[in-house]
């Protein structure tokens, strides 16, 4: 197998990209490494915070790593919670804060208006180098009140373009299938294997 740590403390996240690796690979994260800090999310972008993240865990970390930088743009809102996602009701805010936050700032705005996209960068880097980085967006709409147990974050808000439930309601397979992190990752796996078929050693 091979090893992936990824840089989170969000065990949601590394499942999900846990399963869209398969078994070859032995995920990891920052849970498994408490001497590993996690870094702070100093960027203005979710590249600019992917590559923090990647950068400072791979110097202390010997092999691949990858990190994860994602949020939820809402047109209505000009783009926000966007990079703030995870903090857009206050520093120590919870998912069920963030969630109950955007709801109370779409309160006036009806069907079309509602639009949204999931965006998440991933960067790959190796002993304090980037070597890759990749992007994926699903879009859809924010309903006006939480629907569905699975997922995280605005998962139970967010119903992806050509379906009627929301992430949190569809079985985790198809989430990993259409989400904008298995986006990234489609790209981060065709990555993989031809850097494997070219006999790179960075993978
Ligand atoms: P960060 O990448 O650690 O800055 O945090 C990303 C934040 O965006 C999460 O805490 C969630 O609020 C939100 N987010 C990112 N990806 C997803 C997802 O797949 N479902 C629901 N919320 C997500």
């Amino acid at each position: 197998m091979r090893p992936l740590l990824i840089a989170t403390k969000n065990a949601h996240k590394t499942a999900e990209i846990a399963a869209m690796l398969g078994v070859e690979w032995e995920v990891t994260d920052l849970n498994a490494y408490p001497e590993i800090p996690a870094s702070e999310e100093t960027g203005e972008t979710f590249a600019d915070n992917a590559a923090i993240k990647a950068l400072a865990a791979s110097r202390l970390f010997g092999g691949l790593v990858l990190a994860d930088d994602s949020g939820l743009e809402v047109d209505a809102l000009g783009g926000a919670p966007g990079v703030r996602s995870a903090r857009y009701a206050g520093p120590s805010a919870t998912d069920a804060d963030n969630r109950a936050k955007l709801l109370r700032e779409l309160g006036s705005f009806r069907g079309k208006e509602r639009a949204a996209r999931f965006r998440c960068v991933l960067v790959l880097a190796e002993d304090g180098d980037q070597r890759a980085i990749f992007d994926g967006a699903v879009e859809g709409v924010i309903i006006g009140a939480e629907r569905g147990e699975g997922g995280f974050g605005y998962d139970a808000l967010f119903v992806p373009e050509g379906h009627d439930e929301t992430f949190a309601q569809l079985p985790a397979s198809i989430k990993n299938t259409l989400s904008h992190r298995a986006r990234a990752m489609e790209k981060a796996r065709g990555f993989f294997i031809s850097a494997a078929a070219s006999g790179r050693d960075a993978v």
